[in-house]
């Protein structure tokens, strides 16, 4: 049985860390989208070219060095902007959903574009400011030299180009449930997906 959760937002609202949760709890597989543009995003700014890496990209490259600094998360939204990446990237994407025991996606097009399909539609947001706030220390616990500010602008400016793109822009599925997780803890954002989630399993 194949059972599959899309959880899309801009970056940092809490997507990754729901993921992981709601994985753990109801045992399904879960992968991390972001990485793979994030990958593509590497190997560009080392001068290769973007659609054919994309095309040549291999499971394992995912787990290889840190692919979660600032400079590989601009790169990844500048190249998740061209079409012929994004393409090459859908296969791989959909495997992984349609996988035995259940999958959870999460990115910025899994409901709309990669399963339109898929049981449960997840869109995690948070304010800017807040998102902002939580990235800056992310960055700082790692030693990452960033400012707040120079954070936010960051965080501004990949939700510009991440929601204006014309392939697979960033937005809610029509059919999302939307979760704002400014307020909440992350016990109880995870809670509200979980609840979720248990509502609309066979
Ligand atoms: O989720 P993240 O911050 O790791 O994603 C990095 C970039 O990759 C993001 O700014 C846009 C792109 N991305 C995308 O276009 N589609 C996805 N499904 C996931 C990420």
């Amino acid at each position: 049985m194949s059972f599959t959760v899309a959880i899309d937002g801009p970056a940092a609202a809490g997507k990754g860390t729901i993921s992981k949760g709601v994985a753990t709890h109801f045992g399904f597989a879960h992968l991390d989208t972001g990485l793979l543009y994030r990958a593509v995003g590497r190997r560009v700014l080392e001068g290769q070219e973007a659609v054919a890496t994309a095309q040549a990209l291999t499971a394992e490259e995912l787990g290889q060095g840190d692919l979660r600094t600032a400079e590989i998360a601009q790169a990844a939204s500048k190249v998740a902007v061209i079409p012929g990446v994004r393409a090459a990237l859908v296969d791989f994407q959909r495997a992984f959903a349609r996988r035995a025991g259940g999958a959870v996606l999460d990115g910025r097009d899994i409901g709309t574009v990669i399963c339109p399909r898929a049981e449960v539609k997840l869109f995690v947001t948070a304010s800017a400011e807040v998102r902002a706030e939580r990235r800056y220390l992310e960055l700082s616990a790692k030693g990452a030299d960033a400012t707040r500010e120079q954070v936010l602008a960051d965080v501004r400016e990949r939700d510009a180009r991440d929601a204006d793109r014309s392939t697979a822009p960033m937005k809610p599925a029509e059919d999302a449930v939307l979760l704002d997780t400014s307020d909440l803890s992350i016990e109880q954002a995870l809670a509200q997906a979980i609840a979720l989630i248990q509502t609309k399993l066979p």
